[in-house]
């Protein structure tokens, strides 16, 4: 086969393979395959005329986590329940409970309650265990002891449905964008143990399973990577309009020299919503860049720096993390000022690595107005038989910041080795561009 053939060949074949594995996401995420925030309705007493229910939010998921606002918990009542009493959590509204005309008003009659988690601080006669955390929850990997949150309240039952069923309300939702809600299942009942030795059950629990999709979240990209090498004077930036595109309507940016007036916006660090982005303007408009540089390279070992910078200027983003994933990550040696966990997604494959802020040091990305941005270096083993720095394999594949995946450069435009033209010097170094770019889709 001539060279222009075989050139023709494979670029067909790209073209196909881009065409056909576009990453579509339906929600589906194959870094978390089981990655879910479930919700559990544990009824505990049955008092005639109303029921004792504990309600729980457990996030079930490797790397993302609910940060402030926090969780907004709702739900549609099938009847005319009203909500008595709730510790360990307030409904935003009391509603109308104009209907009932003694003394002692319910907490809530509303059709579709809004639950929001208590303040830290809160006293502790109005505390639960697993409470008052403002709605945050850690991820699993993050911290596991603050994947939970929880509260207990007290209903009457519906007077137009069968008394003698226990019903569930339907059209659960978490409040934070991007997540659906499954309708309820009944599974078996909570057991619980507070000697180890002897076990007491709930009468029923019934699961609510919510998932995250980027797409369902935010209709842009949240985030864009740039790179740079030492073997190169190309610094590849973010691609243009990676988030959004100076000049479109609804574009807001600020210019870096107007930002002090808008930084003495009003903060309530309380507000149950979440601000809008302010970011600064840019080519590519995110309010979150990554950027890769491969610092150096030693017999053994290469280095690699990685920098986060927050364009935004109204958001100090509190307990931040980074997925990497990067087929030497295996052979990770030495990381410094940041922590780090592999993610073991599919058995012994662990190319996949979160990283994340050191408390009280790094754990929180400051405000661009603050000059924020965190960074790390690391050291990788140079793994015999894979490791190159040709056809930009030292660049990563997959870069997600708090969950969602950043916008690439496009790997044509990637830093190349002095001296190595892929499409002139040979074809053997453009087949080697073409299986990087082929496994990097088919990964
Ligand atoms: C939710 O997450 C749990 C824990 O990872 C898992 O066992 C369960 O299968 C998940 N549920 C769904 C519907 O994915
Ligand atoms: C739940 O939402 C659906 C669709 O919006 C609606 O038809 C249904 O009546 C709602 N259920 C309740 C109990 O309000
Ligand atoms: C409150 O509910 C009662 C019936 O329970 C109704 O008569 C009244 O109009 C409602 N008030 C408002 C402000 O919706
Ligand atoms: C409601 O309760 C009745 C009698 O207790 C039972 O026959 C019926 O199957 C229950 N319905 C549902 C939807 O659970
Ligand atoms: C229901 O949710 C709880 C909490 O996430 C979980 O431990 C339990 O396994 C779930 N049950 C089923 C059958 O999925
Ligand atoms: C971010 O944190 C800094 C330092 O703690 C604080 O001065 C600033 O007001 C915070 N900004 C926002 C938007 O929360
Ligand atoms: C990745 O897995 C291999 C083999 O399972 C192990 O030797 C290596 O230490 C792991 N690397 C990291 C960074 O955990």
């Amino acid at each position: 086969m001539s060279q222009l053939s075989t050139f023709m060949f494979f670029s067909f074949l790209v073209v196909f393979v881009l065409v056909s594995f576009s990453p579509v996401s339906y929600g589906y995420d194959p870094l978390d395959p089981n990655g879910n925030i479930t919700i559990t309705w544990d009824f505990l007493a049955d008092n005639g005329d109303t029921y004792d229910v504990r309600v729980w939010i457990y996030n079930w998921q490797l790397y993302r986590h609910v940060e402030k606002p926090g969780w907004r918990l709702s739900w549609a009542w099938r009847g005319d329940e009203v909500i008595w009493s709730m510790s360990g959590a307030e409904t935003t509204e009391q509603g109308n409970c104009s209907r009932f005309k003694g003394q002692e008003k319910p907490h809530c009659c509303e059709k579709q309650p809004t639950i929001i988690d208590l303040m830290p601080g809160t006293p502790y006669n109005k505390q639960v265990p697993n409470c008052c955390k403002q709605g945050i929850l850690s991820s699993l990997t993050q911290d596991p002891s603050q994947v939970t949150s929880m509260f207990q309240m007290n209903f009457n039952k519906p007077s137009v449905l069968n008394p003698s069923n226990i019903t569930v309300p339907a059209n659960f939702s978490l409040g934070i964008p991007g997540y659906s809600c499954s309708d309820p299942t009944q599974v078996p009942p909570s057991k619980f143990t507070t000697d180890g030795r002897r076990w007491t059950q709930v009468l029923e629990t019934w699961n609510v399973t919510c998932i995250y999709s980027q797409f369902l979240s935010a209709s842009a990209p949240k985030c864009c990577v740039s790179l740079s090498a030492f073997y190169s004077d190309t610094i590849v930036p973010c691609p243009k309009c990676s988030c959004n595109c100076q000049g479109l309507p609804g574009a807001n940016c600020v210019n870096s020299d107007k930002a002090p007036s808008l930084l003495k916006l009003p903060q309530d660090d309380s507000s149950t919503q979440e601000t809008e982005p302010v970011v600064r303007c840019s080519q590519h408009m995110c309010p979150i860049r990554i950027h890769w540089h491969v610092k150096q390279s030693y017999t053994k070992y290469w280095r690699v720096k990685v920098t986060i910078t927050n364009y935004n200027f109204v958001k100090n983003y509190s307990q931040w993390n980074l997925v990497l994933l990067h087929p030497n990550l295996q052979s990770l040696t030495q990381v410094f000022s940041f922590n780090y966990q592999p993610l073991r997604i599919f058995g012994d494959i662990n190319d996949t690595v979160m990283f994340w802020g050191i408390k009280y040091y790094n754990d929180m990305l400051l405000t661009h107005g603050e000059n924020g941005n965190v960074q790390t270096e690391m050291l990788l083993h140079k793994d015999a038989g894979i490791f190159t720095f040709t056809g930009g394999w030292g660049f990563p594949r997959t870069v997600l910041f708090n969950g969602d995946e950043c916008v690439m450069p496009s790997p044509d435009n990637y830093p190349t080795l002095p001296n190595i033209a892929a499409f002139h010097s040979s074809s053997s170094s453009f087949l080697l561009f073409v299986s990087f770019i082929l496994s990097m889709l088919l990964r």
